[in-house]
């Protein structure tokens, strides 16, 4: 759905991204992470047809970004990072100004953008002027915008930065909505978190370099050769850290409390051999977890090169 192919962009003598391969299939929602100035925008940029490469070659929805800009434009919602200003313009107006753009006939146009309104819960808003609006609901009406000619592939830059944690998850709610009607989603962002529960792949940029990308689980895969393991006992958490200890590939056993974090090298079939022993020790184990790195574990790990 989106291909990037050797993509690099120079500004002078800067080279803001080098060369960069990236392929997001239909369905997606691909996580674009990367610290300030890492070159998501440029990336981004360069997808909505609104950014020259310096070399390489992308294509979206099957279309060419460089010889077929109007089918990427019609293929593509964009939601830049900086939301311009659009004085004495009714949230309504600014719907139907792009729905203009994109030439929707005027008998859908009103039942269109009460869809969008709808859908971003701006509905009351309608005849708001765009500057009085706050800024969170600036960026949902942002993003309505992206969807007034109901594009497959939608290209979110930052869509959340900003926002108070409420308008947070309504904005994941309705990605996640939107992943349900079908849409390829390419969203960039610097805060992990924000990425973590929705992304069925990510990748990590740093300093116009893709370090890494690919399904989600698989990227947690890779970087992890130990696992973090949290277990919980109601009695004799001496015995447990005992237990524990005398495991092959054991790093670290932190005890608090009743509690034990456990750092260790080994596969499924180590783990079932310690919950086995560990319940056949009859200390109350009601708590046994393989804890998942976070995000940015994993990011922080990648963009030092150290893989733990
Ligand atoms: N028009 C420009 N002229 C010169 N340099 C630029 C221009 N646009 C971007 N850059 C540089 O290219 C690099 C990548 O910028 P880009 O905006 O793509 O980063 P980003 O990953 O989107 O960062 P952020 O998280 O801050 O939005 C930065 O070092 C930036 O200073
Ligand atoms: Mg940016």
């Amino acid at each position: 759905m989106i291909e990037i192919s050797g993509f690099g962009k120079d500004y002078g003598e800067f080279t803001a991204v080098e060369s960069l391969d990236l392929k997001i299939e239909a369905g997606e929602i691909f996580g674009f992470i990367g610290p300030n100035g890492a070159g998501k925008s440029t990336t981004i940029r360069f997808l909505a047809t609104l950014l020259r490469a310096s070399r390489g070659s992308g294509s979206v929805n099957g279309f060419d970004v460089e010889r077929n800009p109007m089918d990427v434009r019609r293929s593509v919602g964009y939601m830049p990072d900086m939301f311009g200003v659009y004085d004495g313009m009714r949230v309504w107006e600014f719907l139907d100004f792009f729905a203009v753009a994109y030439q929707i006939p005027r008998t859908q146009r009103q039942r269109i953008i009460g869809e969008v309104l709808e859908l971003v819960d701006l509905k009351h808003k309608r005849n708001d002027f765009v500057n009085g609006l706050s800024r969170g609901m600036k960026q949902r009406l942002c993003l309505a915008k992206t969807l007034v000619h109901d594009p497959p592939v939608l290209i979110l830059d930052e869509p959340a930065s900003g926002l108070d944690p409420r308008a947070r998850v309504l904005v994941k709610e309705l990605l996640k909505e939107l992943q349900r009607m079908g849409k390829t989603i390419l969203i960039s962002s610097h805060i992990l978190t924000e990425l973590a529960d929705f992304c069925s792949s990510i990748g990590i940029i740093e300093r116009g370099k893709l370090l890494m990308n690919g399904p989600i689980d698989i990227i947690y895969r890779q970087i992890r050769s130990h696992r973090n393991l949290d277990i919980r006992v109601l009695r004799h958490v001496e015995v447990a850290e005992q237990i524990v200890s005398g495991y092959q590939g054991v790093r670290s056993v932190e005890v608090d409390g009743l509690s034990l974090l456990v750092e260790i090298d080994t596969d499924e079939a180590g783990l079932e051999a310690i919950l086995r022993e560990l319940v056949e020790a009859n200390l109350g184990l009601y708590c046994f977890a393989d804890l998942e790195p976070s995000l940015e574990d994993v990011f922080m790990s990648v963009t030092q090169g150290i893989v733990n």
